[in-house]
């Protein structure tokens, strides 16, 4: 027995060796942790199981079966973070280059299917050379096993990517179609096809970094949600999202305990929206005002900056915001925005999160370059995400909410459970110098005369109270009471539960 024991030991040592030592410090001279090191600091100490350990590939091609290595590239199992079950898998770059085998694809989808079955997230640490090479088709339908489960998974249990390596060619769309997708800067990238075939296809040259690294993908493609400066940061900011998120579409996130009064009022948001309208102010101070101790994870926050998404807490339970953004395109909203807030709309509606909406908006954004791409069918996108969302929804609109846009942004017409104004919001279907001109159109050689009619305009529309008469909002609050207000209301909405009828899916416009 003691020699057996003994036996166990060493296979085991041999197995968190990986691709041996050289590697091991090749990775480290990258800046890169290794799969085992990243699972440690992803976790709660001591509390990684693993599994299939000792799996290796099956391929006896190009003499690889001379070259098995215990575990195959990938580490794989469950683990706690703050006490609460989640399944991982870590890829190994010193195998293979962590390149994806049958039997590392396997590995994988054993503890994805653990993970819908126990109703626990799936985080995926990709650092990977693609398709294991010497296997072929193998590995390509081993990915394919990987894709199902990410798609059989998504709105059961949320799954996050961390790309902290390579990510090249069809191994992209698993991370891409899980909830949240985190990268590093400077050592991770993902493209569908890598520089050397974009220089032959298409002559442009281009580094890695700028095809498809961090910096990339979370400002122009928005593929990406957040770029950190290494490793550790990224880990650590995975534990924090982690804390906002249910554990599957049937459980509620964890509350967290606040020492932040849901019932103080914050006198200064009574001067946030600026007395010119055409003024812009930060929504995130809002945000940030109404949530617990100040604590916003902002997501998205480089790209479509017109529009913020992201979590906090009031009153120790998750909300995510969707809020416009005056201080870029003056809020406007546009295709990548509204593609941006669509999703995460989804992803709250998916896993029963309460929906905060901040309104401040003058429209839908105008031009060629909006209508040749698709912004009736993107805008669209929005619009139905929040019509379909049956979780609790609040809504407040700040100042603008203007024509097609108004309806959009989580409207009484779309199912807003509660819909506040502030004084200053402006409710119409369009902004009154706009509305004059068109109106009153014949008097364009006047202009005294037509700052009159806007200044009439303004007094009549460019208020809540005529949506507040016909019972669009429910009421017109204080500014500074917005938190008690945002706290009663999603307490009352606690239980909310809607019937839909029987369907197969709907056929949201992509
Ligand atoms: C097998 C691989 C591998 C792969 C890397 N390795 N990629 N082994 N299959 N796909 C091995 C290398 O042979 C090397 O082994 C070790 O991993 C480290 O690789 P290096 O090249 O030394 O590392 P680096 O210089 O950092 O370059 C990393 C890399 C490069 C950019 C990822 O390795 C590379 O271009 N690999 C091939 C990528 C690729 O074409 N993959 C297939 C894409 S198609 P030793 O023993 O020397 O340490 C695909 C389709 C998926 O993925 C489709 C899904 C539907």
């Amino acid at each position: 027995m003691h020699e057996i024991i003994r036996q166990l030991d060493e296979k085991r040592a041999a197995a968190r060796m990986g691709g041996g030592e050289k590697r091991i410090a090749a990775q480290h001279a990258k800046g890169k942790l290794t799969a085992r090191e990243r699972l440690e600091l992803l976790l709660d100490p001591g509390s990684f199981e693993e599994w299939d350990m000792f799996k290796g590939h099956r391929c006896t091609d190009f003499g690889m079966d001379a070259n098995v290595v215990p575990g195959d590239g990938v580490v794989t199992g469950y683990g706690t973070i703050n006490g609460r079950l989640v399944f991982v898998f870590s890829q190994d770059f010193t195998v293979f280059g962590g390149s994806l085998s049958e039997a590392h694809a396997e590995k994988i989808c054993k503890i994805m299917d653990q993970a819908v079955n126990v109703g626990a997230p799936v985080i995926g640490i990709n650092d990977s050379g693609g398709a294991r090479i010497q296997e072929g088709v193998a590995s390509l339908g081993g990915y394919a096993d990987v894709f199902l489960r990410n798609v059989t998974a998504s709105g059961v249990v949320p799954q996050i990517s961390l790309v902290m390596g390579p990510c090249a060619g069809g191994a992209v769309y698993s991370p891409a179609m899980t909830d949240f997708i985190f990268m590093v800067k400077d050592s991770s990238y993902m493209f569908v096809t890598g520089p050397d075939v974009v220089k032959t296809v298409t002559h442009e040259s281009v580094t890695p970094e700028e095809l498809g690294g961090a910096v990339t993908h979370t400002t122009r493609s928005g593929v990406a949600d957040l770029a950190f400066e290494n490793d550790v940061e990224a880990l650590m900011m995975t534990r924090r999202l982690f804390t906002f998120l249910p554990s599957n579409n049937r459980e509620s996130p964890p509350v967290v305990p606040t020492e932040a009064p849901v019932d103080e009022v914050d006198r200064s948001l009574d001067s946030l929206v600026p007395d010119d309208p055409n003024r812009p102010y930060d929504v995130r101070e809002l945000i940030l005002k109404v949530v617990d101790e100040w604590d916003f994870f902002e997501l998205m926050p480089d790209h479509a900056k017109n529009i913020v998404i992201g979590f906090g807490r009031i009153d120790g339970r998750s909300v995510g915001f969707v809020a416009n953004q005056p201080l870029v395109l003056a809020g406007c909203l546009d295709i990548k925005s509204s593609i941006k807030a669509a999703r995460f709309v989804r992803f709250c509606d998916a896993f029963n999160i309460p929906i905060v909406t901040f309104v401040d908006v003058p429209g839908f954004m105008p031009g060629t370059a909006q209508e040749y791409g698709g912004i009736i069918k993107h805008g669209s996108k929005l619009l139905y995400a929040y019509a379909e969302c049956t979780a609790p929804k609040v809504t407040v609109i700040t100042r603008k909410a203007y024509g097609g846009a108004y309806d959009v942004m989580s409207s009484k017409h779309l199912r807003g459970d509660v819909n506040l104004a502030w004084p200053s919001a402006e409710i119409a279907v369009m902004g009154p110098k706009g509305a004059v001109e068109i109106i009153f159109r014949e008097e364009k050689g006047d202009p005294d005369r037509l700052a009159a009619r806007e200044r009439e305009y303004r007094e009549k529309f460019a208020n809540p109270f005529i949506a507040g008469h016909r019972g669009f909002i429910d009421d017109v609050i204080m500014p500074r009471e917005t938190r008690r207000r945002l706290a009663r209301s999603l307490e009352m909405l606690r239980k909310k539960h809607v019937e839909r009828p029987w369907r197969k899916h709907g056929n949201i416009p992509l």
